[in-house]
């Protein structure tokens, strides 16, 4: 029978780590998880990178308290770019707060589609060319996009406040604004007609479906992020609608939709005057509908005069 001074356990912790018994010696350092103990307990969880995972987290975490941290709340479901927050997106490093969005490898495709459009128009006009990331989300694309691209004025918005907050961290460093609000509602009026290069990752999913995402996208993501409305274009619709208000002539929108949607995306920018191309992807699955603006208005030269014999 132990005395009742000598203790059989370790005295209790609190969640935080601090001991009620000796608070002058609290925080305890908890002990290192080992390599293996993160990789079963990551597998255990249903993490199917259970190795990559647990190699991440170590090489992120600079503690043993934040490793145990990040494992736990790895295990309680959050994405991994939440728990380590960050997302590795077209060669960058790009902050993801919890609460946002986190950029998915398909939208790369769409990436390399608007960066050779972009070239393209820098090639045409010699003058830096105007991206807006619409939809912004962490900023992501547009960071991408100035990242890739030689001269660029970059504006992206987006109607959350965590995502205008994450984007700012992202998009400022890249030397863009980013601006809150309904889509074009919050962009600076001066970008009217400007426009060269318009990405907009809009929410595409149908409602019905939102149910059936991974737990990680459905818990941990914003809804206002996902959810398209009944077929999944609502959004999409009204970009599509005002795009051409906002486009350079010759300017180009690209969005991502599903290739189900594909059909119905091109109706509605065919509708607002936008000559559609979708584009495709089978190793990332990814469709990406360009829409472009009629062109700059060309004064048409009299057919030259037939030579006189
Ligand atoms: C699918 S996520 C894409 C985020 C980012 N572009 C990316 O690819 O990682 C869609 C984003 O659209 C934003 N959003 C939804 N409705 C919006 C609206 N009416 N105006 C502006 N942003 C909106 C959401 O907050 C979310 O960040």
């Amino acid at each position: 029978m132990p005395s009742p001074h000598v203790l059989s356990e370790p005295p209790p912790h609190r969640p935080d780590g601090t001991s009620p018994l000796h608070p002058r010696l609290s925080p305890r350092p908890s002990p290192p998880l080992s390599r293996a103990t993160v990789i079963a307990t990551l597998r255990a969880a249903g993490c199917v990178f259970a190795e990559d995972e647990a190699e991440l987290l170590i090489s992120t975490a600079h503690t043993a308290d934040a490793l145990a941290a990040m494992v736990e709340r790895r295990v309680r479901g959050l994405p991994l770019e939440h728990v380590v927050g960050w997302a590795e997106f077209h060669g960058l490093r790009v902050t993801v707060d919890p609460g946002v969005f986190v950029p998915r490898r398909r939208t790369e495709f769409l990436v390399g589609q608007a960066i050779g459009l972009g070239r393209r128009t820098a090639a045409r006009t010699g003058r830096p060319t105007v991206v807006v990331d619409l939809c912004c989300g962490s900023g992501a694309v547009g960071a991408a996009l100035a990242a890739a691209l030689d001269r660029v004025e970059l504006y992206a918005a987006d109607i959350e406040p965590a995502a205008v907050r994450c984007a700012r961290r992202n998009v400022t460093t890249a030397g863009g604004e980013v601006y809150e609000g309904d889509l074009f509602e919050a962009l600076p009026a001066g970008l009217r007609g400007r426009i060269d290069v318009l990405v907009a990752n809009v929410p595409y999913v149908p409602t019905q479906e939102v149910g059936l995402l991974p737990p990680e996208a459905r818990e941990h993501e914003p809804r206002v992020a996902l959810d398209g409305g009944a077929d999944g274009l609502d959004v999409l619709r009204r970009v599509t609608a005002a795009a051409p208000q906002w486009l350079a002539p010759g300017g180009h929108l690209l969005v991502e939709t599903s290739e189900r949607q594909a059909p119905q995306a091109v109706e509605a920018f065919t509708r607002n005057g936008l000559l559609p191309r979708v584009t495709a992807s089978d190793e990332l699955y990814a469709t990406v509908i360009i829409g472009t603006a009629p062109p700059p208005h060309r004064t048409r030269q009299p057919p030259a005069p037939h030579p006189t014999p």
